[in-house]
């Protein structure tokens, strides 16, 4: 068997973790879901949630991976030998199995818009509905852009944990930010920006149902890529003076800034053309801003070109960053699990994903018709993994950090042998215990209803 590497260094080892959380949830599905429930006062709440769920559920997930050592599904076969809550460990696995394929075509999608954007093809003043409707339906293009995609990962994943992962991260994550930095510059410079920065930055708390409060918890969880034991592989590298609170801290600042920091780049951009409306959902990325881009650049189609492109990279690399975490939580399974080299492994998960991914690709077009309860191949999937596992695994791990495992391992674990204060830990044992898991309830029979 390999020997199991560690992250080389503290900042690796955050970076991947920020690598995880920052995906399309930040950049696609947040701006989505604040133009959805009433802008800033959604963002408010969003944050409470951060705060008081967010941030203790991922020290959970990172202390169960650093203390134990292993992938998700032996850490918690480790910690409850022969006791149910080993399902938590399977489920996660197979979730992040499940998620990945379904990621993958999103994310082929933005690999594709990028090329469309550097060659110049969305430039045009074309119906962009029909542009993008034309793409999904295609049997072959999404496909190949999804194969594409899931190769960068697999090239990632199997030059391993420390020349792979860290490595990627170290240099994609600050690539990021820094186009964040641009990007949000170019949308404040937009003629009627202003309406955009008011739409985000006034609360208008008349506006907050439980139904927003609801939405904003499922969201951070997304967002965090909590629950599915991604985080907990990423533990499982982390070395012993890693400072687990405080690194959950810093993962969820990096996390939430990027998120609000898309928020401040796509409302400009939107509110500055006018007719186009905010919660246009899921073809806010891939229909209204082509569309924005080339009525609001129109004077100057080089700024458009390069606004645009940069945030089809900005799109793609936080894709990237989050599917290498969904890989490798399930490559680090089928690799320690059935001791084969991690070339592999990862070749393994590759094609196995990619088969699944095939399926659902094509249900955007000539598998469209194959339904069930009213629900595409990739509807099913996203259902069955967000709306049903991921909650169900979120109060699981709540109830075993809180109730299952040894109070004294849990402290002991977030401050390094007590060698580390950490002032609230009462806090967050009770939050653990009580807060989390029961708010974390009230989503999933909320969305279950609805
Ligand atoms: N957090 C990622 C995003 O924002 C997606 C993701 C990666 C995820 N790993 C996860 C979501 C684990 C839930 C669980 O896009």
């Amino acid at each position: 068997m390999e020997t199991r590497h560690n992250f080389g260094s503290k900042l690796g080892a955050v970076l991947a973790s920020a690598g995880s959380a920052v995906g399309l949830g930040n950049v696609w599905r947040f701006p989505t879901e604040v133009g959805n429930n009433g802008g800033a006062a959604f963002i408010f709440i969003y944050l409470i949630c951060i705060a008081v769920i967010g941030i203790p559920v991922m020290m959970s997930e990172f202390l169960i991976g650093r203390h134990t050592h292993a992938n998700t599904i032996s850490a918690f076969a480790k910690l409850a030998p022969g006791k149910w809550w080993r399902i938590e460990g399977i489920a996660g696995v197979f979730v992040a199995f499940l998620i990945l394929s379904y990621y993958i075509v999103i994310s082929g999608w933005t690999l594709f818009y990028l090329i469309e954007s550097l060659s110049g093809h969305l430039q045009a003043d074309r119906d962009y509905t029909l542009v993008f409707d034309n793409f999904v339906s295609n049997p072959w293009l999404p496909v190949l852009a999804g194969a594409a995609f899931m190769g960068l990962t697999h090239f990632i994943i199997a030059r391993g944990v420390q020349s792979g992962i860290e490595r990627s991260s170290k240099l994609m994550m600050p690539l990021l930010l820094f186009i964040i930095g641009i990007l949000v510059v170019c949308s404040f410079g937009m003629p009627g920006s202003s309406a955009g920065l008011r739409f985000l930055l006034k609360p208008d708390f008349s506006k907050i149902t439980a139904n927003v409060f609801l939405s904003a918890v499922g969201q951070a969880f997304f967002s965090l890529s909590l629950a599915m034991g991604c985080l907990c592989t990423y533990a499982s590298y982390f070395r012993h003076d890693t400072k687990l609170p405080k690194t959950a801290v810093g993962v969820s600042v990096i996390d939430t800034f990027v998120a609000i920091l898309s928020g401040f780049i796509i409302f400009p951009a939107v509110f500055s053309v006018e007719g186009v409306s905010v919660d246009a959902g899921p073809g806010l990325v891939f229909i209204t801003l082509p569309h924005v881009f080339n009525i609001a650049f129109s004077h100057v189609p080089v700024l458009g070109y390069i606004f645009s492109s940069f945030f089809y990279l900005l799109l793609l690399l936080a894709a990237l960053t989050s599917a290498i975490s969904l890989h490798e939580s399930v490559t680090a399974y089928v690799l320690e699990a059935f001791h084969v080299s991690r070339r592999r492994a990862a070749a393994i998960v590759s094609i196995a994903c990619m088969t699944l991914g095939v399926a659902c690709s094509l249900s955007f077009g000539v598998w469209s018709d194959l339904t069930l309860f009213g629900m595409n191949i990739f509807e099913i999937f996203d259902f069955t993994a967000s709306k049903i596992i991921l909650p169900i695994g979120g109060i699981i791990i709540c109830l075993f950090t809180g109730w299952y495992l040894d109070r004294k391992m849990v402290e002991s674990e977030l401050t390094n042998g007590g060698t580390l204060r950490f002032r609230l830990f009462r806090l967050y044992y009770f939050i653990i215990r009580y807060v989390a898991p029961l708010a974390i309830a009230a989503v999933f029979v909320q969305e279950l209803l609805s």
